[in-house]
């Protein structure tokens, strides 16, 4: 009789070189761990070394290592006698996106520092639309209007704020809901300051903003979930590790008549998804 088992996962890194942050993600057998680096420059050589050296790896811990976002041209095909697999990002996006929500399929959004969605299948995922708005607009328009880059302060103030102090509503506007949207959706972004002034505090600013930069992912997502027919939205990447960010997502969600996933560290999602699909790419070729 054989016996056939799957072979014991050999230890190999992934590493995302993203726009904001670099994010790594090593499996050693059944185990995955992840870190977080904010990013410094192009890929190179001395930056892998780098990167997987602050989580305590180096490359002759691990068997091969994937990369994907940024120029990954730059980066030499082999480091220590170490494979550099290159994966698309797209992919990346869709695999670790199905992956952390256990799905077979799903619209996978990342909202990193810009923001696109991927559907993504079993078979590969493919780009469908995005949007220049995404977390790096949240930290520009941070520095603009708050003073501040650093996200987390921008999501606890947020958390603290009334985004109707700029916002203008539906029922301001049109006297009720329109369609499904009930009274309360928001009508125009920034449309009351738009107006005339206000008397905001930086929690309400904040409020606001990350109310619109929220909105119109999801929107998008939503939007680009309907176009290709899967019933499923996974949203992934940084920006959905702010609480504040998470809860406007749900807010158009129910607002839609639908559900987003926002799986936990979200953040890994590029990452993982490149492991996985070089993992896949050596053993099936495809
Ligand atoms: N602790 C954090 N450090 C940096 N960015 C963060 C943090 N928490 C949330 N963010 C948000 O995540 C965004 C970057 O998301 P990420 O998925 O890393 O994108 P990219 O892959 O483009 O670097 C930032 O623009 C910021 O708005
Ligand atoms: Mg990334």
């Amino acid at each position: 009789m054989t016996v056939v088992t799957a072979a014991p996962l050999r230890p190999a890194a992934a590493i995302d070189f993203g726009a904001s942050n670099t994010d790594i993600v090593v499996r050693d057998g059944g185990s995955t761990r992840h870190w977080t680096l904010p990013t410094d420059g192009q890929p190179d050589e001395a930056r892998v070394r780098h990167v997987l050296h602050a989580g305590g790896v180096s490359a002759r811990d691990v068997e091969w290592i994937a990369v994907t976002g940024g120029n990954r041209a730059l980066l030499p095909s082999a480091i220590d006698g170490r494979v550099l697999h290159r994966v698309d990002e797209v992919r990346a996006i869709g695999r670790g996106g199905l992956a952390l929500a256990q799905l077979e399929s799903a619209l996978v959004t990342s909202a990193g520092s810009g923001t696109a969605c991927v559907a993504a299948t079993g078979e590969g995922a493919h780009h469908v639309t995005g949007t220049g708005v995404g977390g790096g607009t949240l930290v520009g328009l941070g520095r603009l209007l708050l003073d501040t880059v650093d996200p987390r302060e921008i999501d606890a103030l947020a958390q603290c704020g009334t985004d109707t102090t700029h916002n203008l509503t539906i029922a301001e506007v049109l006297g009720g809901a329109i369609g499904s949207l009930p009274p309360e959706t928001t009508a125009v972004n920034f449309g009351r300051v738009a107006r005339h002034p206000v008397e905001a505090s930086r929690e309400d600013t904040a409020a606001a903003l990350v109310n619109m930069v929220g909105q119109v992912i999801a929107v998008i997502a939503i939007n680009a979930a309907r176009a290709q027919q899967m019933p499923h939205v996974v949203i992934v990447g940084h920006l959905s590790d702010l609480a504040s960010i998470r809860r406007t997502f749900g807010l158009v969600a129910k607002f839609y008549g639908t559900t987003i996933l926002t799986p936990d560290a979200g953040g890994s999602a590029t990452a993982l998804g490149a492991l996985l699909s070089a993992e896949q790419l050596l053993r099936t070729g495809a």
